[in-house]
């Protein structure tokens, strides 16, 4: 039984040949640390960084190939975004759909700013700030609280509640681009515009839809682009990063300190990007690979991947629909690829998801991933908390081969 492949949302599986012919090259020909040693192998590294965060830069629309940033994933941009930002007193948005890359860090730095608060596991409805319970309230001005903005059933932001929910302490906007759990979009210029308007940071966890939608920092009002190197950019596990405008660089302190190559002469660490948030020696061969994956892309066209995944993402919609309707299932998340991205979550109505996951893969060699995909909110927006969902999630390789049978292994398990 051939394997077929549904986990793209989780990471993309699998890489173009050019991402393991690069990584092979850069381990076995080249091998050189880069900004540390000075010979040709070295310089060749050095090349190969450089044109990956041009890339990136240029993929993204950020300010300058030096404000390109290189972390291990999306986890740790995230971490060095929020830790080295928010400081006692702050108060931060959030949309209701986050990811746990997104929430625990913000609980973690609320507790630790504030360790005798009980933290509130709020629903998403209330509009009190989160992160310390009531009886914390006089000591809000020390603590780093969040407010989520309400996302209705489909997992759509309710940007007319966003007025209400400032605050003076307000500071930014933290917010993905599309829900790991039901693919749902953001409304990325929407919220932009409105942190424009009130003069807040903007920072934007891109996981679900780098490689294949078009994200534009400039256009958008975007102050922090985090990326994840493994998912739709094809590259391999271990990169990621975070573009950075100057002005929210100048705010930040490094939360990670020490050898960068540069100012050796100083104990201090450099005030110049990239070197200021990129302190040990950067994953090398992933670099290599993730310019490559970045090549790949940029020679398929990100959009026609795109166009590719929404074709993949409406035919399975489509074929699941009549299981829908007869109660076999229920599908979360808006009812058209084209307001989602490549992800399909479902509800099975007469067994465990855990078991149709189970069974998907066993029958029919079907790998999706199962349980509340580390999104605890974004489950309670839908409904879908907490038994979770069955997530499908398609890619560049997807075929409709693949679709077919994957619908047709739904029908004979969940039809009654
Ligand atoms: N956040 C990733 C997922 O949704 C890992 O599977």
């Amino acid at each position: 039984m051939d394997r077929i492949y549904m986990d793209y949302a989780c990471t993309s599986y699998p890489k173009p040949d050019e991402v393991i012919r690069a990584m092979t090259d850069y381990m076995t020909r080249i091998g050189s640390n880069v900004s540390r040693s000075s010979y040709g192998t070295a310089y060749e590294a050095e090349e190969i960084v450089y044109d990956t965060r041009a890339m990136l830069c240029d993929l993204f629309h950020g300010p300058d190939v030096k404000n390109v940033i290189f972390t291990k994933n999306i986890t740790e941009s995230l971490n060095v975004l929020l830790k080295g930002l928010l400081k006692p007193g702050d108060h931060v948005l959030v949309s209701a759909m986050e990811h746990n890359a997104v929430m625990r860090p913000l609980n973690q730095i609320a507790r630790e700013l504030f360790p005798e608060a009980e933290q509130v596991s709020g629903d998403g409805s209330e509009s009190e700030p989160e992160g310390l319970s009531e009886n914390a309230e006089s000591g809000l001005e020390k603590a780093i609280t969040y407010t989520r903005i309400p996302c209705d059933t489909e997992g759509f932001l309710q940007t007319q509640e966003m007025e209400k929910l400032l605050c003076p302490q307000t500071r930014a906007v933290v917010m993905m681009t599309a829900s790991n759990v039901s693919g749902t979009l953001m409304p990325l210029d929407a919220v932009g515009a409105f942190c424009r308007k009130h003069g807040l940071i903007f920072i934007v966890d891109s996981a679900q839809t780098a490689g294949a939608f078009d994200i534009d920092m400039e256009k958008s009002g975007i102050s922090a682009l985090a990326f994840t190197g493994h998912k739709g950019l094809l590259g391999p596990q271990g990169t990621g990063g975070f573009i950075i405008t100057d002005e929210l660089a100048g705010q930040m302190e490094p939360l990670i300190s020490g050898g960068t190559g540069s100012f050796s002469h100083t104990e201090e660490v450099p005030e110049i990007l990239p070197d200021r948030f990129e302190a040990g020696t950067l994953n090398l061969p992933g670099i290599a690979g993730l310019g490559a994956a970045l090549k790949f892309l940029r020679e398929k066209g990100t959009d026609r991947i795109l166009a590719h995944e929404r074709q993949m993402t409406q035919l399975f919609l489509d074929q699941i629909a009549s299981l829908e309707e007869s109660g076999c299932l229920k599908i979360a998340g808006p009812r058209t690829a084209a307001e989602r991205s490549a992800v399909v979550s479902v509800c099975p109505q007469h067994m465990d998801p855990s078991q149709l996951a189970f069974r998907l893969e066993k029958e029919y060699g079907i790998l999706t991933r199962v349980g509340l995909h580390c999104a605890p909110s974004a489950h309670k927006s839908l409904g879908t908390f907490p038994s979770g969902t069955v997530r499908f999630s398609f890619g560049w390789a997807t075929t409709e081969e693949e679709i077919h049978a994957a619908a047709q292994a739904l029908d004979k398990l969940c039809r009654k």
